[in-house]
């Protein structure tokens, strides 16, 4: 979990107390999005840390628990003598309810999804805000009696005891989520609690975070040295920019040329960082090596097999000459860790397999450092345009670790790789020339397995296929194929049959996640 403890000048801050929910971090960020800080820290986290947070307010997330039970987590007493407002969510109302003497029950029957809210008394935390609202319910237990001092504030159908407010103490506490879209006017309740019941002033900019990562950065690695595998993707590229500014050159970044990037990239991504951004970016010139590894493989799963284990073996060597590493800096975000985990709150190290401390040396022996890790990735982003990084680089599509390698159907060779970047770049160029790039969230050319006829002049010519392809997503689980229009693809066809004297035919993929998935291998 991040643990930020720096100097935060006069900024306020409101705590939110993790009590393992798996929206614990998108009650940061709603908050951060109305510019004020927040900060995470587990429930059962040293006093003293959160004496010298000195936070306006404080957030009790949802969490996985029941109070019923003993020995499940429970507000600490530090909390209650803070005399700050508190608001406890889910888990957080009931564990409050149960702690001023109510009573808490199992339901039976767990409330999953929306139902209606009804407001039955004046209370700050509702003000402005519809007699009647759709909220988003997610839980087993839930508040059967009150407890002594505390005031039904709204209920639902299902749970009679859905809001409640302290008599004469700034407690509020309510067993819907009002961190997620589907609660509606949620930004609005939790805004009522940051600013008119904490008094917090939105002073918190992205800067802030920056200048607070940095220091903290600085804090850990002090005088050491620090390792990172720079992809040219958004999640490194921002992680780069970030360490260069708080350690300057005692970062050293190595970008593997695996001979399967984009065209172009290469050279893009040594420009930026080491010409314009003057980092220290070690190029390991490796694709004779992949190409090696990957002659006379065609199936998918080995081919990603082979193209994972080169890039740890190459990213090894490279490492290994490098004297007196301590730190290795990975580019993790907050739904990485929640795709691999489950839970923002599980304290297990994910590692992203293309930057594998696990298959850096044992001797290395590297601690790590991920500062983007309670980050979602809109927030990358911004942090990535306030760091100088390039609005084209950073809204770039995302690209598989294993890149052009799952986009050459069959056995991967060197000519293969050359049509399909030619193809490839002809495609996105005229994206983004007739403003679509930024419409789909994914587009990008493949080199089908097959040969096909086509006439050229009075020329039988017999070449290769290409498919384009193209998806609308939000979270890349599901995607809708892209509805580009006609005139669009057949001038990207035109141009693709014309200028690539090795393809005779482009084809364009109608297929939606599910079945098939974005990438063809
Ligand atoms: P699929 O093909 O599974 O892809 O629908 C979903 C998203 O993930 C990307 N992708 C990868 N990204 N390493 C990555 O870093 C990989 O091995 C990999 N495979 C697929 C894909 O481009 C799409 O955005």
């Amino acid at each position: 979990m991040t643990n930020l403890s720096v100097d935060k000048k006069n900024i306020d801050v409101i705590l939110v107390l993790d009590f393992g929910s798996q929206y614990t971090q998108l009650i940061a960020r709603r908050i951060r999005e109305s510019n004020v800080y927040s900060e995470i820290l587990p429930w059962d986290i040293d006093e003293s840390k959160i004496k010298k947070l000195k936070p306006k307010g404080i957030i009790l997330s949802g969490g996985p628990n029941s109070v019923t039970e003993s020995f499940t987590p429970r507000i600490p007493q530090i909390i209650f003598e803070l005399s700050i407002p508190i608001l406890g969510i889910c888990y957080g109302m009931q564990t409050l309810a149960e702690q001023f003497g109510g009573q808490v029950i199992s339901s039976q029957k767990k409330e999953f999804g929306h139902s209606e809210l009804k407001i039955n008394s004046e209370s700050k935390l509702f003000t402005g805000i519809e007699k009647k609202l759709n909220v988003w319910m997610s839980h087993g237990d839930q508040v059967q009696d009150l407890p002594d001092h505390f005031k039904l504030i709204a209920s639902t159908a299902t749970a009679p005891i859905a809001a409640m407010e302290h008599h004469s103490l700034p407690y509020y506490a309510i067993q819907f989520h009002p961190e997620v879209t589907h609660t509606s006017q949620g930004i609005k309740i939790l805004n009522n609690f940051i600013f008119d019941i904490c008094n917090t002033s939105p002073d918190w900019k992205m800067d802030d975070l920056i200048s607070s990562r940095i220091s903290e950065i600085k804090e850990k690695v002090k005088h050491e040295k620090v390792l990172l595998g720079l992809s040219g993707g958004v999640d490194s590229s921002v992680t780069a920019a970030l360490l260069h500014k708080a350690i300057g050159n005692k970062l050293t970044c190595v970008f593997v040329d695996n001979g399967l990037l984009r065209k172009g990239e290469a050279e893009q991504v040594m420009l930026t960082f080491k010409e314009h951004m003057n980092l220290n970016v070690i190029k390991s010139e490796s694709a004779e090596i992949f190409l090696r590894h990957l002659k006379n493989i065609d199936d998918p799963e080995q081919k990603r097999k082979i193209i994972g284990r080169t890039f740890i073996d190459v990213f090894d060597a490279e490492a290994i000459k490098l004297k007196d590493i301590k730190f290795l800096a990975q580019g993790t975000i907050y739904p990485d860790v929640i795709e691999s985990s489950g839970s923002e709150s599980n304290e297990a190290r994910v590692i992203k397999s293309h930057h594998n401390v696990g298959g850096l040396p044992d001797e290395m022996k590297l601690d790590l450092i991920e500062p983007l890790r309670d980050l979602f990735k809109d927030e990358v982003r911004k942090m990535g345009v306030e760091l100088g990084i390039s609005k084209e680089m950073l809204d770039r599509h995302p690209f598989p670790g294993p890149g052009l390698g799952v986009r050459i159907i069959g056995e991967i060779t060197k000519e293969k790789t050359k049509i399909l970047q030619e193809a490839d770049f002809i495609f996105v160029e005229e994206l983004i020339k007739a403003n679509l790039y930024n419409k789909v969230s994914q587009a990008f050319a493949v080199l089908l397995p097959v040969k096909s006829v086509g006439v050229v002049g009075d020329e039988r010519r017999y070449a290769e296929v290409i498919g384009l392809r193209a998806v609308e997503t939000v979270d890349f689980m599901t995607a809708k194929w892209s509805h580009l229009p006609y005139d669009f693809l057949e001038h990207v066809s035109n141009r693709i049959v014309n200028e690539i004297e090795e393809v005779s035919r482009v084809v364009y993929d109608i297929s939606s996640k599910p079945p098939a998935t974005i990438e063809w291998e």
